[in-house]
């Protein structure tokens, strides 16, 4: 055992309506959710404040990006002050779909999570390997590269939780196993043992995202350094529940 809580998001990407959504947040609050698990949920930006009234305070509510600047002609762009305007703490940082489908370099996700971080907000950067970076054993080379843009923006550890979403895992119905997750998340915590320092290592919370279900998400849990998740698909069906209460 150890101190860290464990923890749950549930990223919605471009899903959902207002009908939608507030059945999901019902049914959040209708659940009996473990006490010991931390759990957030990211709308897409424009519903941020819909889904933050609609929800307790003990339920985090996260963008899932943010510009790097507080405000000015960045047409499109939210910052971490609006994030924070709308009574949210959380911004996911760095997702795969940012980093690859829409062309995010490891050195602006650096200058966000720089950026959220002296704005107040709480932060999630995600890394994670392709699959052909996997089959040519370079999937610690990637998570570190990535790791290290977003480490060298960092000053209070407290405020973030690492994602570990290798991409070839997420929305493929091809979950990494217990053994192939948690062989990267000892490999991340000892880089921030090396790299940040040993109380950090030890405290700091990484999750696994990518094809996370009520069925795989037991055993992905009960591995000592994967300390929760970042679900996408499941966090829209009831299910996710499970998957809170999966430790
Ligand atoms: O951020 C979570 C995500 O990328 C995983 O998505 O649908 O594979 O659970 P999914």
């Amino acid at each position: 055992s150890n101190q860290r809580k464990f923890f749950v998001g549930g990223n919605w990407k471009m899903n959902g309506d207002k009908d939608e959504l507030t059945k999901i947040c019902n049914s959040l609050m209708n659940a009996k959710l473990h006490e010991t698990t931390e759990v957030v949920v990211a709308p897409p930006s424009i519903y941020l404040d819909f889904v933050r009234q609609k929800l307790p305070a003990k339920i985090g509510v996260s963008a899932q990006n943010c510009y790097k600047i507080p405000k000015g002609a960045f047409t499109g762009e939210i910052s971490p002050a609006m994030i924070k305007d709308n009574m949210c703490d959380w911004v996911i940082l760095g997702h795969s779909e940012r980093r690859h489908v829409f062309g995010e370099s490891d050195h602006l996700i650096g200058e966000k999570v720089k950026h959220a971080l002296e704005s107040g907000i709480s932060i999630i950067p995600c890394i994670g390997e392709k699959l052909d970076e996997r089959e040519s054993n370079k999937t610690n080379e990637v998570c570190f590269r990535q790791l290290k843009e977003i480490a060298a923006n960092i000053k209070d550890w407290t405020r973030v939780v690492v994602a570990y979403e290798p991409v070839w895992a997420i929305g493929t119905g091809k979950t990494a196993s217990p053994a192939q997750a948690q062989e990267v998340h000892k490999c991340v915590r000892d880089w921030l043992k090396t790299n940040v320092s040993e109380e950090v290592a030890k405290s700091t919370r990484i999750l696994y995202g990518g094809s996370v279900t009520s069925g795989n998400c037991k055993e992905l849990a009960s591995q000592p350094d994967v300390d929760g998740f970042l679900v996408g698909g499941a966090s829209l069906k009831p299910e996710f529940i499970d998957i809170i209460n999966a430790k």
